[in-house]
C-alpha cells in the first residue's frame, strides 16, 4: 500500500487555521515563504522540532532558523546590538537572517540551536507565513522544506516530491518570488560576518567556517546526477540549463535577469533532475551580488558526494 499523501491546501484563512491546529499539536507544516518553502514547527516545543529533523533526515547538529512576526518578537529571543538593529530595520520583513546572541530566557527549545550560544532569526515577508505566526502566536523554527542535502523547494510540488508522506500538510502559496534562501549575517559583536549569500547584498566579510553555519555542507542542494558548471555548450547526455545568450534546454532567464534567474534556479534544477538526461550542465552566471549567490548554490549542487 502507498503511504498517505500530505494534504495540499491553497493558502486561505481556513488553510492557515488548519496549519495552526497542526502546529499547536506538535506537527511540522510546510509553508511558503518569499525565499523557499519552509518546514515550520513550534520552536518552543522540542518534540515538534525533533519531527522536523526526522522528516528532513537532517543531521542533528544542524541549527534551525527561527521565524518571528516582527522585530519586537525577535528581541525577546535574541540580543540585538546597533549593527543588528540597523540591518533588521532596513530589511525586515524580508529575506535576511540575523545570527545574534541567544537570550537565556527565550523559551526556545535547545534542539533548535543545536548547542550554539547564538540563534538565527528571521522576519519573513510572505503573507501566509505571517498569518501562521499570528495564528499560532509562537516563534516557528523552519528549515527549507526538502530532504536534507537535496534541492530546496520553491513550489508546493517540490515539497511533495522531496518530503511526501513524511509530513501532514503543505500550504500552497504558489512559486516563491525570491527562490533563494535568505542571506545570513552574524551580528555577534565585532564586525558583521556574511555566513550565507542570498537575495540581500550585505557589505560584510564572508565567513563560511563550517562550525558557524554547519548547514553549509560542501555537497548540498544536490540533484541525483552529476552537474557541470560554466557550460557554454552541452553534450546530448546533458540537460542544459541556459542563461542569457545561452538558450539551453530551458533558461534561468533568456534576458539575463538575475532576479528571474534566482527565482527559477531550484525549479530548473528539479526539472533537470527529472529529465531523462543522465547529466546536467549549467551555463555561466557572470556578475556579482545575486549572481554570486546563485553560483554558490550551483557549486554546492555540483560538489562530489
Ligand atoms: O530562506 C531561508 O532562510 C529558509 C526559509 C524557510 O526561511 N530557511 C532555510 O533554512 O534556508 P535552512 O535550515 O535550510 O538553513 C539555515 C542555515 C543553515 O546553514 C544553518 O546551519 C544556519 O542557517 N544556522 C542556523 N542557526 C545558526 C547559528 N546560530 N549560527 C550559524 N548558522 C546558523
Ligand atoms: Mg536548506
Amino acid at each position: 500500500m502507498l503511504p498517505p499523501a500530505p494534504a495540499i491546501l491553497p493558502a486561505s484563512d481556513a488553510a492557515i487555521a488548519e496549519a495552526a491546529r497542526l502546529v499547536a499539536s506538535g506537527q511540522p507544516v510546510a509553508m511558503p515563504t518569499e525565499t523557499v518553502y519552509g518546514l515550520a514547527a513550534d520552536a518552543t516545543n522540542a518534540a515538534a522540532v525533533a519531527r522536523i529533523y526526522e522528516a528532513k533526515g537532517r543531521p542533528g547538529f544542524n541549527p534551525l532558523i527561527v521565524h518571528v512576526a516582527d522585530l519586537a518578537a525577535a528581541k525577546l529571543i535574541g540580543e540585538f546590538d546597533d549593527a543588528a538593529l540597523a540591518l533588521a530595520k532596513a530589511h525586515w520583513p524580508g529575506p535576511l537572517t540575523l545570527v545574534v546572541p541567544h537570550r537565556a530566557d527565550s523559551g526556545i527549545a535547545a534542539i533548535v540551536t543545536a548547542g550554539l550560544p547564538t540563534i538565527a532569526l528571521r522576519v519573513p515577508a510572505h503573507p501566509a507565513m505571517q498569518a501562521l505566526l499570528a495564528a499560532t502566536g509562537k516563534p516557528l523554527a523552519a528549515p527549507s522544506a526538502n530532504a536534507s542535502g537535496k534541492i530546496s523547494a520553491t513550489r508546493a510540488e517540490h515539497v511533495t516530491a522531496s518530503l511526501g508522506a513524511r509530513i501532514a500538510l503543505i500550504i500552497d502559496g504558489g512559486p516563491c518570488v525570491r527562490g533563494l534562501e535568505s542571506t545570513i549575517v552574524a551580528a555577534t559583536g565585532g564586525p558583521l560576518r556574511l555566513l550565507r549569500r542570498g537575495p540581500i547584498e550585505i557589505d560584510a566579510a564572508e565567513d563560511m567556517r563550517g562550525i558557524e553555519a554547519p548547514g553549509q555542507l560542501e555537497s548540498h542542494y544536490a540533484p541525483g546526477k552529476p552537474l557541470r558548471l560554466d557550460a557554454t555548450e552541452a553534450d546530448p547526455s546533458e540537460y542544459h540549463i541556459g542563461f542569457g545568450a545561452i538558450p539551453g534546454d530551458d533558461s534561468l532567464s533568456p534576458t539575463g535577469d538575475l532576479v528571474e534567474a534566482a527565482a527559477r534556479l531550484f525549479d530548473l534544477l528539479h526539472k533537470a533532475d527529472a529529465a531523462p538526461h543522465p547529466k546536467i550542465a549549467v551555463a555561466p552566471i557572470p556578475g556579482e551580488g545575486l549572481a554570486a549567490a546563485i553560483r554558490d548554490r550551483l557549486k554546492r549542487a555540483a560538489a562530489p558526494r
